[in-house]
């Protein structure tokens, strides 16, 4: 299964309304994003902690209000014609995947000191929002702080550990969280890595994946996801 990273960043701005709609269009079942918070605790759909390369602004998301952010130009940088695209809100993006029935991913991306306060409003927020009936929204993160008080908020919601490398700890921090999958980075990962998850009885997927004969080569050794910027067959 692809899941679309940041939406589908290689065609639309990331993490924008218009790149969850072009991974809708391209008939992708699921997307990631992330989330983190603003200066007044609003949680953002956004994936740096600055705003500079992805936006007309400047400075740490963390240092501006919700009415400051939801101004900013954030489809210039990738292209003229998505000029005027918004960041938006983690609300406007839950509601825009219900809509569209998209699967989600939720990155949870704290800013250092706000772990616990990012993943509580992120998962009350989709506590309220996400229907019962739909496929719960996979929680991921790399700061455990956050995968712990999703644990506790919605116990139901399947947590993925996330790491560039597999920690040399997994089995205890998987155990610990209950988590069922690890998301790795592919550029380090072995078919041997992927057994051992698996034999744990968690599933392994990998980032960013662009390169159709990479994905093939994941999926043999049974990587279960891969996030890719771009739909492709493999
Ligand atoms: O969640 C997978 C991947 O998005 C993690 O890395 O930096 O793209 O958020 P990053
Ligand atoms: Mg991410």
């Amino acid at each position: 299964m692809l899941i679309g990273h940041r939406g589908l960043a290689g065609l639309a701005p990331e993490n924008t309304l218009e790149s969850f709609r072009a991974a809708a269009a391209h008939g992708l079942a699921m997307v990631e994003f992330d989330v983190r918070l603003s200066r007044d605790g609003v949680p953002v759909v956004f994936h740096d902690d600055a705003l500079e390369r992805t936006t007309d602004g400047t400075g740490p998301v963390a240092e501006r209000d919700w009415a400051e952010i939801a101004g900013l130009d954030a489809g210039s940088w990738f292209a003229p014609t998505f000029a005027g695209e918004r960041v938006p809100s983690l609300e406007q993006v839950l509601r825009l995947c219900r809509e569209l029935g998209l699967m989600v991913n939720m990155e949870i991306k704290p800013d250092a000191g706000r772990e616990a306060d990012t993943a509580g409003a992120a998962l009350a927020l989709a506590l309220r929002l996400w229907p019962d009936a739909a496929p719960p929204p996979v929680i991921s993160s790399f700061e455990t702080a956050c995968l712990e008080v999703s644990r506790r908020a919605a116990p139901a919601w399947p947590r993925a550990l996330l790491a560039e490398r597999r920690p040399a700890d997994w089995r205890e921090r998987a155990r610990r969280l209950d988590a069922a999958a690890l998301h790795l980075d592919h550029r380090f990962l072995e078919a041997g890595p992927v057994a051992e998850i698996m034999a744990e009885g968690m599933a392994v997927r990998a980032y960013t994946v662009n390169d159709p004969l990479r994905a093939r080569l994941l999926r043999n050794w049974g990587v279960a996801a891969l996030f890719s910027d771009y739909p492709h067959s493999s």
